[in-house]
């Protein structure tokens, strides 16, 4: 009980006074108060949103949840603590981590040590590079995120930290262009929620803690932080920007997967830079006295983002329990943590690629002789091997940039590892890195010797980093252009893309791209994890987290940007497409879109049959039995309420593993703006060749309610629900409809 332990030491009202006595970084009244934006008179919200209900007191932990001997442990230790040793508990101090709690030697406590990220342990030599929250989640794969949760914690805990910076669910991806999505899982609540429990428990189980963020509503990375003065940095030009979300999105899109966070008892969670209705994330007591502490009965502590927090005493009643950062030290003593998770590294980034096209047998490679690679992603970075952070040219992508990236031990390349395959065959492999020459070339005229190769493998690669949105969905660097000249002159063009999320590929139905794979960032593997899947090795099972549409314009929700006026609260985010994002938003409007969520291929197929539903309880009312608030909110939330079985079946050549996906749609009872369906269930199955298994799906209550914004609980419609279990949000293959509640 370490983990939770240490949580409990920094949780609670008991530190308030020690605040008191500590010179913060600012002052003012309550954010609540403080917030004068005045809405635009046009907006036809302005009822509904433009500030942040008080929510006071803060609320004390209770210890709920298996943490109760943890909390008198912990409230004797604090009784013994100094006013300035309570103090030092709650704010950063320069040291080696990238978060330090200094040390009381003399009563024990060796300090916290907080460190980045979700990926890896960023700053640290001798540590592995996992693939990305994005490969996690496009594995759909339960073991998987849970094994690389506790892989990832071992190495943490080795290196000696106390609190892992991640799991991310904030950004969720309300917009296909936020920098940040890849460092989450999924822009599916559902989906997000399943692998943030997953991950937290598996780095928890390894004797870390696990620091759940980025609370809430964090949808963009532009102007995520006020514009301070350049020259008197304490003084605020503009403010951040406000996410302005009204209370039933909150709850069924942004809150879920935190909910799941809380469940799975993780001891802390970051509060966001940005605003949330007007209120900075760390100081907006609705968020978190409200409905984190209070409505989902989190019992660890809030960190602030590294500069996250705008006031002293006001942000801890608004029920922050930590500030940071304080300063960096000297770094890492050295000490090699990897252990055998290369191993696993390869099995999550093959796992995590999803396979968009196949045509004319196209793959799993059979031993071609004659190989051409193109592209800038295939190769070495040249500008550097250690840090991954830099949106150079030359090189492929494993990771993304900023705090969530992780420092390369070693990073197996696409190029190296196609070569390393293609020579045991006793094949050539030539190949061009320069996408500009490639572009603007006559490929047929590039190929030694002149003659169409066996396959042409096209790399492509698109950045994404902390501190900037995406500026297009494109692949970067001319892709496009690269491939529709390799694809002029090469009859089996297999595009490979290493990316954060969406991309269009314009170029999808070109007859001569054979073979497309979402390769996502598979971390420091990347080219063993793409050669097991090209030739075969690895049956492909991923499926998309995330919707592609035809073009990027046919996403909605873009990220705020340009807001030209320069007044001090000009920048507000307004979430009016409430619960329409991603597939929820193509699916209202019936848009056509190029691969829907939850859609990848498989060289196997796979039918689903005999759909079974049938209530586990008979008595279902609308509403909630009120118990006792333990972390996750109300248990009663949680408690299945409905089976459905389906019968899965392997119906093609080869063993493999299908991800069958249950899609709940609500009664017609259910308020406006109700999406016509939402994931509410998936499990990966393998299965031989010819085998076929019944997999059962339990629905919570959570899974068919809704929030009701006036009785402030989550209710279950009556009349008819509709389900649905197929391969994607798309590929429904079969369907029921019941009733519940009465
Ligand atoms: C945001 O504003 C909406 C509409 O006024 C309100 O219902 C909701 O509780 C607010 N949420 C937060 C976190 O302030
Ligand atoms: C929390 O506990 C402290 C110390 O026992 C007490 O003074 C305070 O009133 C409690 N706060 C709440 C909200 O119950
Ligand atoms: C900062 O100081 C420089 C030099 O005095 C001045 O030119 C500049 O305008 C100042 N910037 C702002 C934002 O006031
Ligand atoms: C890439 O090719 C273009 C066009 O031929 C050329 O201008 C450029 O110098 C090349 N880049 C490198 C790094 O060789
Ligand atoms: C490309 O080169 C090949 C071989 O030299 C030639 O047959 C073909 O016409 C060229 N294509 C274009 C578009 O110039
Ligand atoms: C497809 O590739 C072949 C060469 O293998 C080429 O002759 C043909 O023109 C290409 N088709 C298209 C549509 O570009
Ligand atoms: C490409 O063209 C060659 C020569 O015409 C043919 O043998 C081969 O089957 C074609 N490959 C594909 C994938 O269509
Ligand atoms: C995408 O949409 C924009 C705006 O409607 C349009 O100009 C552009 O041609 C479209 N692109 C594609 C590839 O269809
Ligand atoms: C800001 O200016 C740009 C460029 O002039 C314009 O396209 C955009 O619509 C403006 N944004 C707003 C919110 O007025
Ligand atoms: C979408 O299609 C469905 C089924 O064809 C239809 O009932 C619905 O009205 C359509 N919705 C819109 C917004 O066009
Ligand atoms: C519901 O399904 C689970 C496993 O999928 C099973 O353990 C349980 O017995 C089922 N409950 C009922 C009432 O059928
Ligand atoms: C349903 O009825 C059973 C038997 O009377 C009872 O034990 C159970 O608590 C009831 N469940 C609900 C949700 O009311």
């Amino acid at each position: 009980m370490a983990a939770s332990f240490l949580s409990i030491l920094l949780s609670g009202s008991t530190l308030l006074s020690a605040v008191r006595a500590q010179d913060f970084t600012g002052g003012g009244g309550r954010d609540e108060d403080a917030f004068s934006y005045v809405q635009p008179l046009d907006t036809v919200i302005l009822t509904e949103y433009g500030s942040s209900p008080p929510v006071y007191p803060s609320p004390n932990i209770t210890g709920v949840g298996g943490w109760e001997d943890a909390l008198e442990k912990a409230k004797a230790f604090v009784a013994q603590l100094t006013i300035e040793e309570k103090a030092d508990m709650v704010t950063g101090q320069a040291g080696p981590c990238v978060g330090n709690i200094v040390s009381i030697p003399r009563l024990g406590f060796s300090g916290l040590c907080l460190q980045d990220g979700p990926l890896a342990i960023r700053v640290a030599d001798y540590a592995s590079v996992f693939s990305a929250g994005v490969s996690a989640g496009a594995t759909w794969d339960k073991d998987i995120m849970y094994e690389r949760g506790l892989a990832m914690g071992q190495e943490f805990k080795a290196k000696g930290a106390h609190v892992v910076l991640g799991p991310v669910a904030g950004p969720l991806g309300r917009s296909a262009y936020a920098g940040r999505n890849w460092e989450g899982f999924s822009s599916d609540p559902y989906l997000s929620g399943i692998a943030m429990e997953e991950t937290i428990t598996g780095h928890q189980d390894a004797g870390v803690q696990a620091c759940a963020k980025h609370w809430i509503g964090n949808e963009q990375e532009t102007q995520r932080n006020p514009t301070y003065d350049t020259n008197i940095t304490t003084t605020e030009l503009v403010n951040a920007v406000s996410s302005n979300i009204d209370d039933r999105t909150i709850h069924e899109l942004y809150m879920w997967p935190f909910a799941n966070a809380v469940k799975a008892k993780a001891a802390s969670v970051m509060c966001s830079y940005q605003r949330i209705n007007g209120s900075h994330s760390c100081q907006n007591s609705k968020g978190q006295n409200g409905l984190l502490k209070t409505e989902l009965g989190f019992q660890g502590y809030v960190v602030s983002d590294w500069g996250g927090t705008h006031s002293g005493v006001s942000a801890i009643e608004a029920g922050l329990d930590m500030n940071m950062p304080g300063g960096l030290g000297p770094c890492q003593r050295s000490r090699d943590v990897r252990g055998n998770h290369g191993t696993l590294i390869r099995k999550h980034g093959a796992a995590g690629s999803v396979l968009l096209k196949n045509e004319n047998g196209a793959l799993p490679l059979q031993a071609p002789k004659n190989i051409a690679v193109f592209g800038n992603d295939a190769s070495d970075p040249t500008q550097s091997s250690v840090l991954n952070q830099v949106d150079f040219e030359y090189g492929t992508l494993a990771s993304g940039g900023g705090s969530g990236t992780g420092q390369f031990s070693y990073l197996i390349t696409p190029l190296r590892a196609i070569q390393d395959r293609a020579t045991q065959d006793g094949g050539l492999v030539h190949y061009w890195l320069n996408n500009t020459l490639i572009a603007n070339s006559n490929v047929s005229d590039l190929l030694i010797p002149r003659q169409v190769p066996d396959v042409c493998i096209v790399m492509l690669k698109t950045w994404a980093q902390e501190a900037e949105d995406r500026a297009h969905l494109s692949v970067d660097h001319n892709g496009n252009d690269v491939v529709e000249a390799v694809a002029a002159a090469c009859n089996n063009t297999v595009v490979v893309t290493h990316s954060s999320g969406v991309n269009t590929l314009p170029w999808s139905d070109h007859p001569n791209v054979t073979a497309i794979l979402a390769a996502h960032y598979p971390g420091q593997e990347s080219g063993n994890s793409l050669v097991d899947v090209l030739y075969g090795d690895v049956n492909p099972s991923g499926h998309l987290p995330y919707t592609i549409a035809l073009n990027g314009t046919d996403y909605n929700a873009p990220p705020t940007t340009a807001v030209n006026t320069t007044g001090f609260d000009d920048w507000q985010s307004w979430f009016d497409e409430k619960l329409e994002i991603d597939y929820r938003y193509f699916d209202a409007y019936n848009i056509s879109v190029r691969y829907e969520f939850g859609f990848g291929l498989s060289y196997t197929t796979f039918g689903i049959s005999d759909l079974q539903s049938s209530p586990i309880e008979s008595n279902v009312t609308s509403f909630p039995e009120e118990l006792p608030i333990e972390p996750g909110g109300n248990p009663a939330l949680w408690a299945p309420i409905y089976n459905v079985s389906v019968c899965v079946s392997n119906t093609g050549d080869v063993a493999g593993a299908a991800v069958p996906q249950l899609y709940v749609g609500l009664p017609s009872s259910a308020p406006a703006g109700t999406p016509i369906r939402q994931l509410r269930g998936f499990e990966k199955v393998y299965l031989e060749q010819g085998e076929s298994q019944t997999v059962g799906f339990e629905l919570m209550r959570r899974d068919l309610s809704y929030w009701d914004v006036v009785s402030q609980q989550w209710l279950i419609p009556e009349g008819e629900f509709t389900i649905w279990v197929g391969f994607s949000s798309r590929d429904l293959k079969v369907q029921d409809s019941f009733t519940v509640v009465g």
